[in-house]
């Protein structure tokens, strides 16, 4: 046989054992047995040299040719096995329609978000809206509207964080980041005409190192009423409203007189301790009653600052810690716990 039909032997032949390797194996010894080093083809081309000078450029031509081809038909033959191979773990791998789903991690609120949602909803049931202010205010609303003078201790900057207006010179401007959520009663008062009842909760800073019971950013929630005759006695019947529905029908309110500068009379809010029950214990330090929020009758002078009538309207005005809330809710001893982001405690809420 001479080289010519030789070489189309050997495609023919592999051809035909390419097209009937049946594994990706089989397929190996295949490539191996016409391309590999000691392949037939191979083999040809290495005795190019017992080929006399002028066939040779015909016979490498052929060897080349039948090369290409094999290599051609081994990658189809390969796509092929491997589409099988595919549809064979198609087949089989059958789906457990029995197995339980997978549990989908799901989020949820963070605990503050949660008590000022549902502090919001018990207002909105009582007919209040959802009011909301600058984080950034001017010292008139945030102090001077509210009826606290220029020498107030809250007013320094050892308790105010000040907004400069020049890095150059540090001067401070009347900006700053409000430091209570009071300042939103007086935006609500200049903006809309009586009755009002509004509840506006936000983040307040105040320039404190971060401890058991301080944050340097927390969240507050105010509330406002004005209107025609409302007394303390709406003050006592709304907050002892709210103070048994956040911590529950068996605890008892008491109202101790405090000071605030925007309202008159003042008073702090305090709730009989949960862990006693009011006798005394270390949770609320012997006392038996833990205080929950500052409140009171809002001072005439706010309301004239306001543009209202004092003779023809009244209100009351209450202020309180969401964090706050959590921890005696929660009997948390640590404030810092909810703004530390360890999933294993917020996932508890
Ligand atoms: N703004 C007060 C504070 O940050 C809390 C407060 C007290 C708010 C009495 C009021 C209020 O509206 O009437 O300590």
């Amino acid at each position: 046989m001479g080289v010519q039909e030789n070489i189309e032997q050997i495609k023919t032949d592999g051809l035909a054992a390419l097209k009937q390797a049946a594994s990706p194996e089989a397929l190996e010894e295949v490539r191996l047995g016409f391309l590999g080093k000691k392949g037939t083809l191979t083999k040809i081309l290495r005795s190019m040299k017992e080929v006399s000078p002028e066939e040779r450029p015909l016979i490498g031509k052929l060897v080349n040719a039948a090369q290409k081809e094999l290599e051609s038909a081994l990658a189809a033959q390969k796509e092929i096995l491997e589409a099988a191979a595919l549809e064979e773990r198609i087949a089989e791998g059958t789906i457990d329609v029995t197995l339980p789903a997978r549990p989908y991690a799901q989020g949820h609120a963070h605990v503050i978000t949660q008590i000022v949602q549902e502090i919001e909803n018990l207002f909105i049931g009582l007919g209040y809206t959802i009011v909301d202010g600058p984080y950034v205010e001017t010292e008139y609303f945030n102090f001077t509207s509210l009826n606290t003078p220029a020498d107030h201790p809250s007013r320094s900057p050892r308790d105010t964080f000040y907004v400069k207006t020049s890095r150059e010179n540090n001067q401070v401007s009347d900006l700053l980041l409000r430091t209570q959520t009071s300042p939103v009663q007086m935006r609500t008062m200049q903006a809309q005409k009586p009755p009002i009842y509004v509840l506006c909760p936000g983040k307040v800073f105040r320039p404190d190192t971060a401890d058991a019971s301080h944050l340097p950013q927390f969240t507050q929630i105010e509330g406002l009423v004005v209107d025609k005759g409302i007394t303390f006695a709406d003050l006592k019947g709304t907050l002892d409203y709210f103070a048994k529905a956040i911590f529950g029908e068996e605890r008892k309110t008491r109202y101790r007189p405090h000071f605030f500068p925007f309202t008159e009379p003042s008073c702090e809010l305090d709730v009989s301790c949960a862990a006693c029950g009011g006798s005394g214990c270390k949770f609320c330090k012997g006392e038996g009653w833990i205080e929950v929020l500052g409140c009171g009758i809002v001072d005439e002078q706010v309301l004239i600052n306001a543009g209202i009538d004092p003779e023809e309207y009244s209100g009351f005005a209450f202020g309180m810690g969401a964090e706050r809330v959590a921890c005696l809710r929660y009997g948390l001893g640590d404030i810092r716990e909810l703004v530390q982001n360890d999933m294993r405690f917020l996932s508890q809420f």
